[in-house]
Formats: structure tokens, C-alpha cells, sequence
């Protein structure tokens, strides 16, 4: 990578503007007195730790880290429930109470506690889209978050596919803006997979949309070697190729662009071959398996198990593995078996020496619900960065760092 990252920065007694992203699930904490408001806990810190590294490397070599991050999408809006503060207590307890919070982004407030904080230490600022100026990278906003650092580090992989005041309007703002060691690590390992993997590639897609998967099949179907296709989207696919799809999900203004899709693909593009089908979503809905054609009346929910074999048979012998999108349902039981098997058959050929790289929301939770988070080569935080990521696209957050030279 032609950018700087955090070993070119002198971190020692500076301060640190470093952009992570802390957009992790909260569950609700109920009120444990009459009249108190609900609270918020972290319910999955992934996200929260592998940030760790770079804020322990800042810490460690005696600079302040001034973590900037949003929390879902509050459209500009201060929004209690969508508050970093619960983050905050989180971060506080891995990093042994290091870790101060203000409920703003800029102004005397955060001035202050900036200045009380001793070196080795850790501000995390209020959600950034909070703030109308986020989204739409407003000069201001970014002037006033940028003169918080000395040095910029962005860490948000997740996030870089955006260009927000946070990551890209401060960076420009900023004399020196490095990677962090995520987005390091992200950059080289996704890379690795997407331009020098060791053949045969396999993707394995699934999700709703044919929509947003449509560039990175196209991408993707210039170096893999198959595309194994999972998930509602997987049903516009099917109806442009003449079956029947019952009650199932389909994009009908997608149905012409996926035949094309699969026409240029030239035999690379798998489709599952039976369902696992039910009348609706209820968990006490009667499933059953069908093949190719779904019956009037019914909806897929999950790939069938002959789907199963012969995507475990593909997998098993490839090399490089890139999937992103859950095959069915998986938060229920009754349509979670296909994308539970894609899980141990990632781990299966990890433990064969394949690079399997996993990205996305729902495949990386269904990843760690099987157990398995840890048996595979690289579990990515990005989403939307990954699929871009993937598409070849150039994703903002990172061409806006300092170039090496
Ligand atoms: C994500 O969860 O994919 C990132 O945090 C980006 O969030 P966004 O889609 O709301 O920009």
C-alpha cells in the first residue's frame, strides 16, 4: 500500500485524531428503579476490538487517542439510543479505565477534557452523525474535528467506502493522515485474496438483492474460477431462468440483468438446485424441501441439501474462498441448516491450509454464532466496504490518505 500507516507517525505525547468504526450493536438495558430511562450495553464488540491495536499502539507510544466513530444513522439528529456513551463504558473496561467520553464533537467541552488528558490515554468523542455536517462532509464541521489532531489514523474499514467529514474531510484537513493496523490488515488481506489468490477461487454470495451483489458477481466472475449463489437473491436468478419461484422474493426489474449475468458468466455462476420452502416466516411454519421449482403459495427461506453438497464439493476443493451474504434465514432455526454448513465448510478447508476470507454483516454473525469466527482466515468488518472493496471500486476513505512518497 502506497500510504502512509501508523509505524510512519510519531505518536509520542501528540494528539491523535483517529477515525474507528464503533458500529456495533446495542441491546437495551431495562430500568432497574421506577422513572429511569432505558440504557443501552454493547451486544457484540467485535467491531470494538479490532480496533484494539491501533489504540494500544497509541497509547503505548505515550500519544492521546481522540476516537471520532458513528453509530447507525441518526440522519444528523442527536438520538439518545443511538448514543456512543454505552460504547464508551465498553471500551473503558478493555482498556483498564483509560478511556474518557464527551457527549459532543467539537467545542469548549471537548477542548477541555482534551486538555486534562494525560499522555496514554483515550477520548471517544459523540456519534459524528449526530452532526448534519457528517454525511455530506461539510467543510466546517471538518475544520473543526481536524484541528482536534496533530496526525490523522484511519481505522474504520468498514466505513471507508463512505466520504464523511470524519474520514475523508478530515484527512484533507490534516498534514499527515496513515492507515491504521486494521485497515492495513483489511487492505492486504482482502487484496490478497481479490488480486494474487491461489486458484481455484470460489465465491459464495448470498442476501436479498440481486441489486447490490450485481458488480461484485461481475467482478468477481473475471477471476473465479465459480460462483456459488444463495440467498432470496438467488430467486431473481432462478425466475429469469424460466422456474418457478412461488411466493419467494424476487426483484422483477433485476430479472433481465441477471439472465445477462448469467449468460456472460459461462457456466461459472451455481444456482441451488432445491429449497428449503415454507408459507411464511413463523418459526411454527411447517419447512419442507422442494427442488428446482417452488410450488404456488410457497416462499425459499434457505438453500436444500443437495444445494449443501454440491456447494461443500466445490468448496472443498478450492484454495482461495470469498463469501459474503447468508444463504437463508438464519436467524431462524428452521432455515439456518445452508448457511450453517457454507460456516463449517469455510472452516473445514481453512483447516487445509485455504484462504477463506469473510465479510458482511449477517455471514460474519452467522460465522461467529456457528463457533467458527476463529477457524477462518480473515473475518473482515467491512460490509458495503468489502462489496465495494471487491467491485474494485476505490473507496474514499483510503485514497484520501498521505502517499508514501
Ligand atoms: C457498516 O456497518 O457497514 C458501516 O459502519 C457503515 O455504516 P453505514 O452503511 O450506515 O454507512
Amino acid at each position: 500500500m502506497n500510504k502512509l500507516t501508523l509505524a510512519d507517525l510519531d505518536l509520542d505525547r501528540h494528539q491523535v485524531l483517529v477515525r474507528v468504526d464503533f458500529n456495533v450493536p446495542l441491546s437495551e438495558r431495562p430500568p432497574t428503579q421506577p422513572f429511569e430511562d432505558v440504557s443501552y450495553a454493547v451486544a457484540d464488540d467485535t467491531r470494538i476490538r479490532a480496533a484494539l491495536p491501533t489504540v494500544r499502539a497509541i497509547m503505548e507510544a505515550g500519544g492521546r487517542a481522540i476516537l471520532l466513530s458513528h453509530l447507525g444513522r441518526p440522519k444528523g439528529q442527536p438520538n439518545s439510543s443511538l448514543s456512543l456513551a454505552p460504547v464508551a463504558e465498553h471500551l473503558g473496561g478493555l482498556l483498564d479505565g483509560k478511556v474518557r467520553f464527551c457527549n459532543s464533537t467539537t467545542g469548549p467541552l471537548v477542548d477541555r477534557t482534551l486538555r486534562s488528558m494525560p499522555d496514554g490515554t483515550v477520548l471517544l468523542l459523540e456519534n459524528t452523525r449526530f452532526h448534519p455536517g457528517e454525511t455530506r462532509n461539510d467543510a466546517d464541521f471538518a475544520k473543526d474535528l481536524a484541528q482536534l489532531g496533530d496526525v490523522f489514523v484511519n481505522d474504520a474499514f468498514g466505513t471507508a467506502h463512505r466520504a464523511h467529514a470524519s474520514n475523508v474531510g478530515v484527512a484533507q484537513r490534516i498534514p499527515k493522515a496513515a492507515a491504521g493496523l486494521l485497515l492495513e490488515r483489511e487492505l492486504r488481506l482482502l487484496g490478497d485474496a481479490l488480486h494474487h489468490p491461489t486458484p481455484p477461487v470460489v465465491a459464495l454470495l448470498g442476501g436479498a438483492k440481486v441489486s447490490d451483489k450485481i458488480g461484485v458477481i461481475r467482478s468477481l466472475a473475471a477471476m473465479a474460477d465459480h460462483i456459488l449463489i444463495g440467498g432470496a437473491m438467488s430467486y431473481t436468478f432462478l425466475k429469469a431462468r424460466g422456474f418457478n419461484t412461488g411466493a419467494s422474493l424476487v426483484e422483477d426489474d433485476w430479472v433481465d440483468d441477471a439472465l445477462n449475468m448469467f449468460v456472460a458468466a459461462a457456466g461459472k455462476l451455481k444456482l441451488p438446485v432445491d429449497h428449503i420452502v415454507s408459507t411464511d416466516l413463523r418459526a411454527t411454519a411447517e419447512a419442507r424441501t422442494v427442488s428446482r421449482d417452488i410450488p404456488a403459495g410457497f416462499m425459499g427461506l434457505d438453500i436444500g441439501p443437495a444445494t449443501v453438497e454440491r456447494y461443500l464439493d466445490i468448496l472443498r476443493r478450492a484454495n482461495t474462498i470469498i463469501w459474503n451474504g447468508p444463504m437463508g434465514v438464519f436467524e431462524k432455526p428452521a432455515f439456518a441448516a445452508g448457511t450453517h454448513a457454507m460456516a463449517s465448510g469455510l472452516a473445514e478447508v481453512t483447516r487445509k491450509n485455504a484462504i477463506t476470507v469473510v465479510g458482511g454483516g449477517d455471514s460474519v454473525a452467522a460465522v461467529h454464532r456457528a463457533g467458527l469466527a476463529s477457524q477462518i482466515t480473515h473475518v473482515s468488518t467491512g460490509g458495503g466496504a468489502m462489496l465495494q472493496f471487491l467491485e474494485g471500486r476505490d473507496l474514499p476513505g483510503v485514497s484520501v490518505l498521505t502517499d508514501r512518497s
